[in-house]
């Protein structure tokens, strides 16, 4: 793109481009051109909200319930509307004739520029160029600027310039449109627009200024307080319109002060000037992408799409603060209402474990935060310990909608709540998982033991034991494959429940030995007995695990195998299975067809715990009735069918994750980015191809790159040091940055072990 804000973009390979304009994608691309900082989301939304936009700007934890069947994400007022009327016609994509248009997005600076040649009723032409950013270094600003040249005759233009409160969140099924704020104040202070607002239920208050400066044909800009104001354009003229604004919430300021201390920000951001601001937002992304890059060498498409998804990942993770998490949907659309689910600690959570530890840590003290309403969902159910929602909002209660709307559009009841309890074992294993990179004792002492505790209990009380086979089975579950309601003894859930027990009994020991005052203090505090850290162990061996001799294989549930044996034989132009067409929805329980990745998913998470045998022939056998129908499913099949040496496949189930969203595959990006598939598709290239693997606390690499990927390189943030890797078929090299001159880490490389020297290079060649 050439025009006015070309020269702060990226090289190609940083950039996101959308050529000309089409209705029908208005509101993927929306959500897929996000913009945000971990505080807040903004939907790439065009700046004259043409029909049919979507806005959506969603702040970190401010949920609400008014109006909605559960607490959601509440669609905070609009910070971006800009419109501008030229003689009398408004220049908006959607109406007007557009000669040319394009927007990128541009992943390394996250800045979304503009570039859009509108021709009126009269032939008359108009350039808009547009570029705009939510600070990564001063959170609570965004900036935007619009420059507008009336090419062929002088114009007179109208502005309009808002924060627009109106704005609802959109009900997917029953609800309708939600408003869920109320006016509190809207004001001009000084040469600043104030805008307060309040939710209904949660009381939050959010609070706005915005400052707005015109320039025209180069000369000074002059602030304004007008919200609609005339301008006559010269022909050849062009008009920039400087937008500054800040958000803040009662959520981390006092109601009281939240006035004050707005302006005071914005008063800061404006003498920083749009400019000062850009840079310093430009030096932060630089910063937050140093060590999170992942670089294929041999495939340039793959890398760009993979930055696309780690971009969004970046933009969801909160810095400093304990108290939120990330929804299913990321800050980016109204799907899944914001709620935050297992996607987080199994999907998202290992990329921020290795790229992010303070924003991993945080993630699971959300959890931690909770766990007085986990308890009551667990007493309440009639079991020991933590049951965690399974879809969690700003409380910790159980967030479920009663209601959801089936794949095929229908409107079924859910019963996920009452019985998708593997989320109790995803949190333990989040943390275990956190644990084995980071050595973080002092979080294992504040918060990590206490829910490892608490989940094994929960198990040992859910659990039941069948007399007559001598086993513990644990009846009545959804396990990951949610196409089977109501099961008993789902294998994931019973070996992850198995896991949870014995894992949490193994870091009893281990912390019994090293910080024994503190771990007396911890079973004081929650009334842990000896005893029960025994009966764990006693559980955990002898819980079922349902596996059919004759066929070699883990059994997904009880009777799964008596079901009705449907192949997927017929594949989509992605090489994805298609659902036989003398099957519905609505009878696939009946059949033997998976939703998503579930024992698969399962031979994952723990891979010492099955032979290659066993694992060989689940997969041959699962693989060919998965349906994918959820977007956790492929990446986790590409890193199994690598494991297997089936990389061919493993890289088609790659790509199809990969382009979730910038294809919308599952058609439904609209709603927002597919978070867990983010994660998914990083774990996919760096668990998958580079073979990475945290073989308790040993990092463990064994490559099986596609034939066309030369190496990929990355980093890991591992214990105290950084690894820099680079990794091919062949060899791999090493450089691990610390802070210690001397030392050295150890690694396991080709199924050796080698000592990797601190701060030198080190390569280890296959044998
Ligand atoms: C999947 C769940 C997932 C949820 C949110 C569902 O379709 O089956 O595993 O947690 O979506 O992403």
């Amino acid at each position: 793109m050439k025009g006015k804000f070309s020269k702060y973009l990226s090289k190609e390979e940083w950039l996101i481009t959308d050529k000309g304009w089409s209705k029908d994608e208005l509101s993927v691309k929306e959500s897929l051109f996000t913009l945000g900082n971990g505080y807040i989301g903004s939907r790439g939304i065009y700046e004259e909200i043409p029909d049919g936009t979507e806005p959506g700007t969603y702040i970190a934890g401010v949920y609400d319930a008014a109006a909605s069947m559960v607490p959601e994400l509440v669609n905070a007022p609009n910070p971006i509307d800009f419109r501008i009327i030229v003689e009398g016609e408004k220049l908006d994509i959607g109406r007007m004739d557009i000669l040319e248009s394009e927007r990128i997005l541009d992943l390394g600076k996250g800045l979304l520029v503009r570039k859009t040649l509108f021709s009126d009723t009269k032939g008359r032409r108009f350039l808009y160029q547009s570029l705009r950013f939510f600070s990564l270094r001063d959170k609570r600003i965004g900036a935007m600027q619009i420059c507008l040249k009336a090419l062929d005759k002088p114009a007179r233009i109208i502005i309009q310039d808002t924060v627009d409160d109106s704005v609802t969140n959109i009900g997917s099924i029953l609800e309708g449109r939600k408003r869920h704020t109320q006016l509190v104040d809207v004001s001009p202070i000084r040469d600043m627009n104030y805008l307060c607002v309040k939710t209904f239920t949660r009381k939050i208050w959010l609070a706005y200024t915005s400052f707005l400066a015109v320039a025209r044909a180069g000369g000074h800009p002059v602030g304004t307080l007008n919200k609609i104001f005339n301008m006559l354009l010269k022909k050849g003229e062009m008009a920039c319109f400087t937008k500054i604004f800040s958000i803040h919430t009662s959520k981390d300021f006092s109601a009281r002060r939240l006035k004050k201390i707005a302006i005071k920000e914005l008063h800061r951001a404006k003498e920083l000037g749009f400019d000062g601001l850009l840079k310093r937002h430009i030096a932060a992304w630089q910063r937050k992408w140093e060590a999170r890059e992942v670089k294929i060498d041999g495939d340039r498409e793959a890398q760009k799409a993979l930055c696309f998804n780690i971009y969004h990942l970046l933009i969801s993770g909160k810095e400093g603060d304990d108290n939120v998490s990330i929804g299913a949907r990321t800050l980016s659309g109204n799907g899944y209402h914001g709620h935050i689910f297992w996607d987080t600690e199994i999907f998202i959570l290992p990329f921020f474990i290795y790229a992010d530890p303070k924003i991993a840590r945080n993630l699971l003290m959300y959890r931690f935060h909770r766990l007085n309403e986990a308890r009551r969902i667990a007493g309440e159910k009639g079991y020991k310990g933590v049951l965690f929602p399974w879809e969690s909002a700003d409380t910790g209660k159980e967030t479920t909608p009663a209601y959801s709307k089936h794949l095929d559009g229908s409107i079924i009841e859910i019963h996920t709540m009452d019985m998708e309890h593997h989320i109790v074992s995803d949190v333990a294993y989040g943390v275990c998982h956190y644990f084995s990179a980071t050595g973080d004792n002092e979080f294992m002492l504040k918060a990590g033991l206490e829910i490892l505790f608490e989940t094994a209990r929960f198990w040992a009380s859910r659990a039941t034991y069948n007399k007559k086979t001598k086993k513990f089975e644990i009846k009545k579950v959804i396990g990951p494959d949610e196409f089977h309601e109501d099961v008993n003894n789902n294998a994931y859930t019973n070996r992850m429940a198995a896991w949870n027990l014995y894992k949490t009994k193994e870091f009893y020991k281990y912390f019994d030995k090293k910080y024994p005052r503190f771990l007396r203090k911890i079973e004081r505090k929650i009334s842990l007995k000896s005893e029960e850290i025994e009966q764990w162990a006693h559980i955990a061996d002898r819980i079922k695990i349902p596996f059919s001799k004759s066929k070699g294989i883990i059994e997904e549930f009880d009777g799964y195998l008596r079901k009705k044996d449907v192949l997927l034989k017929t594949l989509n132009h992605y090489f994805m299975p298609v659902l036989p067409a003398d099957i519905s929805l609505k009878d696939v329980g009946k059949t033997q067809i998976v939703k998503q990745a579930d024992i698969i998913m399962l031979m994952y998470l723990l891979p010492e715990e099955f032979t290659k045998d066993i694992r060989l022939k689940s997969y041959l056998y699962y693989v060919k009735r998965t349906l994918h129908k959820s977007s956790l499913s492929p990446s986790i099949y590409s890193i199994l069918a690598c494991e297997v040496g089936d990389v061919t496949r493993g890289y088609l189930y790659f790509l199809f994750s990969l382009y979730a969203d910038l294809k919308n595959r599952y058609g439904n990006t609209r709603e927002g980015i597919h978070a867990a598939s983010l994660g998914g598709t990083w774990q996919a290239v760096i668990m998958g191809f580079s073979g990475f693997r945290n073989m308790e606390g040993l990092p463990s690499f064994e490559p099986r790159l596609p034939g066309h990927w030369r190496n990929i390189k990355f980093c890991l943030k591992w214990k105290n040091s950084l690894l820099r890797i680079s990794v091919s078929n062949k060899k791999i090299k090493f450089f691990a940055a610390s802070k210690r001159k001397k030392g050295s880490i150890l690694v396991k490389c080709f199924n050796s072990v080698y000592k990797v020297p601190f701060n030198k290079n080190y390569i280890i060649y296959k044998k």
